[in-house]
């Protein structure tokens, strides 16, 4: 590290990962520095192609303020980009921001994060990258992978040097753009003070300075998962206290709302749902988890167990639920999936409470008719087949189909399902859509946003989560 010398004319980023966290970060970074050139590169070209296509609506991420920055910024000073190793080559500052899923066989398998791909592109920054290069770790990753970094980085030659930061990401999908553009704070770690000067004065353009935390590399990357576990944790609690509601009468969202005016709990994160889901949370517990496990630390890795076991919980409590309201049986009978997406604004599925829901439903020979405004049905048809899902051949397995339709999926439906909050499905008439649902009909709102006064005029009998059900309906 005594050897590093950082670039003096920082005029050229490149990030690795044309993502839902390359993309958006590059976007606004271009956007608030236009004396920067900021490449993003991916192995993927169909995914570069989408980035450069010239109709907005075919980005390949979508996010609310997305497609404005990108209209403003493609082709001047942000570009997308298969060329990886040239731009890896002229590149000042890397950013990696590639996926690191949890390991699916070998050592810590199902826990652990697989760094596969961080390794990959460690190795081609070290073939390519020419004279000194600040590479920023942003991908969520276990805590000590800078080190694995730093050493895959600097085995190649002596005429290269690299400094490595840890640079986490911590915007939420769905309200990226703000989340990047207004942070709470940036959090950078490392052990070279003048790489760490160069990314703040990247920042710095548009964030305060005050919100610019430096820190050693090592807790910059357990902050993350730190951060991440906690709002899962957040989470898990008061899903559990929605059980406890449903039990005794107590409205959930009463509970929540006077929980968080207490201003040591805050009144974020306290929307009970069906159980988080994101590319995030759980495998930033089981990174937590495994962390433990690796120093010994038994009874605090079952801590944070515990947020996974409630998650995993709540979804089934809820298909559960299902079925025992539609007198124990779904053969046969079709169901409206309100919602695929893992929250709303996105059209992300990434473990999204949807998949699993929809699978325990057709597990139970439901017929499925799924809607979501974003997500596309291969990505219904990737995702159960990532699980190992949706079995046609497995007797009494239900099926499912897809429409953009909301009209098309209620039609003659037994019961509908709210999975994602969107606003559509707030606003949806429920004594217009009592008229073409199959009687005795049922909704289930997972997400407390069905408008109750609309239904209360209807023969629909509904169930709102962490909220005692009312039954009192006649036929
Ligand atoms: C990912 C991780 O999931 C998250 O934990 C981390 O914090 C940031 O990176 P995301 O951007 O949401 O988040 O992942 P994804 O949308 O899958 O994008 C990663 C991209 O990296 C993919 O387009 C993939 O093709 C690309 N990639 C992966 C490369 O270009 N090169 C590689 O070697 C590996
Ligand atoms: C999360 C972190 O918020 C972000 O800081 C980090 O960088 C990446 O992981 P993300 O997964 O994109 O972001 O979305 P988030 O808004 O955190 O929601 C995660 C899941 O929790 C969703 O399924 C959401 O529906 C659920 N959730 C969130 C709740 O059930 N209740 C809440 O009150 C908030």
């Amino acid at each position: 590290m005594d050897t590093f010398t950082p670039p003096k004319n920082v005029s050229k980023i490149c990030c690795i990962g044309a993502g839902y966290v390359g993309g958006p970060t590059m976007a606004v970074i271009a956007d608030n520095c236009p004396d920067l050139k900021v490449t993003i590169v991916d192995v993927n070209k169909e995914r570069i192609d989408a980035w450069n296509s010239k109709n907005l609506k075919n980005l390949p991420v979508f996010e609310p303020g997305l497609e404005n920055i990108i209209e403003r910024t493609r082709g001047k000073n942000l570009f997308f980009s298969s060329n990886v190793h040239y731009e890896i080559q002229i590149a000042d500052i890397i950013f990696l921001c590639v996926n690191t899923p949890t390991k699916s066989n070998g050592l810590g398998a199902g826990k652990a994060s697989d760094l596969k791909w961080i390794e990959i592109c460690a190795r081609e920054i070290s073939t390519y990258a020419k004279g000194n290069t600040i590479v920023v770790e942003k991908s969520t990753v276990p805590v000590k992978t800078a080190e694995v970094l730093k050493n895959i980085l600097n085995t190649k030659s002596n005429d290269k040097f690299f400094s490595v930061l840890s640079n986490p990401e911590f915007l939420a999908e769905g309200s990226a753009i703000n989340d990047l553009q207004n942070p709470d704070r940036v959090l950078i770690g490392g052990e070279d003070q003048n790489s760490i000067k160069i990314l703040s004065q990247i920042y710095s353009k548009w964030v305060d300075k005050n919100k610019i935390i430096t820190t050693n590399v090592w807790s910059s990357e357990l902050s993350k998962l730190s951060a991440n576990a906690f709002l899962a944790q957040r989470i898990s609690s008061i899903n559990s206290i929605s059980a406890i509601c449903e039990k005794t009468g107590a409205d959930i969202k009463e509970v929540s709302k006077s929980i968080g005016t207490d201003k040591r709990i805050g009144e974020k994160f306290l929307r009970s749902g069906p159980g988080f889901g994101g590319s995030c949370f759980q495998k930033d517990l089981l990174n937590l988890i495994y962390l433990c496990d690796f120093y010994n630390l038994p009874e605090v890795s079952q801590y944070w167990e515990g947020v996974i076991q409630i998650n995993n919980w709540q979804k089934q409590r809820i298909s559960r639920l299902v079925v025992e309201k539609l007198f124990g049986t779904l053969n046969g009978k079709k169901i409206a999936i309100l919602g695929f997406a893992f929250k709303a604004n996105t059209n992300d599925t990434r473990e999204s409470p949807s998949i699993f829901i929809c699978n325990d439903l057709l597990e139970e020979g439901a017929n499925l008719h799924i809607h979501d405004p974003q997500v596309q049905e291969t990505q219904i048809i990737q995702e159960f087949k990532d699980h190992s899902f949706n079995n046609p051949n497995k007797e009494g397995y239900g099926s499912w189909e897809f429409s953009k339709d909301i009209d098309k999926v209620i039609k003659d439906a037994n019961a509908a399902i709210i999975v994602t909050e969107w606003d559509e499905y707030s606003s949806i008439n429920w004594q217009e859509k009592e008229k073409i649902m199959s009687k005795p009909s049922w909704l289930f709102d997972t997400r407390l946003v069905s408008n109750s006064k609309s239904l209360e005029k209807t023969n629909i009998t509904y169930w709102r989560l962490g909220n005692k059900i009312n039954e009192d309906k006649n036929y």
